[in-house]
């Protein structure tokens, strides 16, 4: 068994998971890197000489051989990103006129998958010492912001599914700080910024960019629990 801290990183095929992946690499962890298909996730890690785990955050079955696969080769695990996440344009949109189906299928995996994961894999960040759980959020989940009518999101338009589905997220990450805190778990949501991925096409930041930023969140003895973390600083919830 290797003595490197261990992380999984969901969703980590492309995009900023798979920067995530690579900085961790970097910095020495043996990454798991997962994604829902098999091909493309390989393939990812075969590029990063990551550990590959099959993991489809929307079903529990998936996940739970998942867990199998990585309790062959090791007992504890130090950190788990849950970075797995949509955004379904043209169905998502205004609560007035949003796709129910297209609401409920972004929770399935923006929030409903973080939590299984989570569960799934609490018993191993319980055996390792200052384990970590980071849920990559989005400025679009603060409910202060979103509230601010002379904010910064007023100018963009907004979804009801994304919105909503990463402000659950957040409330899952208090949540989780405060129960997990007694066992020396920290806990927080992490906005990445404005990145240029398959998700944001216009977005500003290249996804190396904002890993480096918040891999060496991740390495600060001092990050603290219970935060909502972005670039400069923490956001409102
Ligand atoms: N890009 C931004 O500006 C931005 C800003 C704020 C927050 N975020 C958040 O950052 C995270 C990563 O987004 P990104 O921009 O890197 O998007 P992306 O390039 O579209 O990557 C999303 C990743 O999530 C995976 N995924 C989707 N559904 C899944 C499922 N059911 N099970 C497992 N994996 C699944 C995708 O796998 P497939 O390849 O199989 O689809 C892909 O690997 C998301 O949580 C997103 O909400 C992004």
């Amino acid at each position: 068994m290797s003595l490197r801290k261990k992380a999984i990183v969901t969703g980590s095929n492309k995009g900023i998971g798979y920067a995530l992946a690579k900085q961790l690499i970097i910095n020495n962890y043996d990454v798991w890197l997962g994604a829902r298909d098999t091909e493309l996730g390989q393939a990812a890690a075969k590029k990063l000489g990551a550990n590959f785990l099959r993991m489809d955050v929307t079903k529990t079955e998936s996940l739970k051989e998942a867990l199998k696969t990585y309790s062959l080769q090791n007992s504890s695990l130090d950190l788990l990103i849950n970075n797995a996440g949509i955004a379904l344009y043209g169905q998502d949109g205004p609560p007035s006129t949003a796709s129910v189906q297209a609401t409920r299928d972004t929770f399935a995996v923006n929030f409903f998958g973080a939590l299984d994961v989570t569960q799934v894999f609490l018993p191993f960040l319980k055996k390792a010492s200052n384990s970590q759980i980071l849920n990559i959020s989005s400025a679009l989940g603060s409910l202060a912001m979103l509230s601010d009518t002379t904010g910064p999101l007023n100018s963009i338009p907004l979804a009801v599914g994304y919105s909503a589905s990463k402000a659950s997220l957040n409330a899952l990450t208090i949540l989780l700080a405060k129960e997990l805190g007694p066992n020396g778990i920290r806990v927080n949501s992490v906005c990445p910024g404005s990145v240029n991925t398959d998700m944001n096409i216009a977005g500003q930041l290249t996804p190396d960019e904002t890993a480096k930023n918040i891999v060496s969140l991740i390495l600060d003895a001092g990050f603290a629990t219970g935060k909502f973390a972005q670039l400069n600083g923490t956001y409102p919830w």
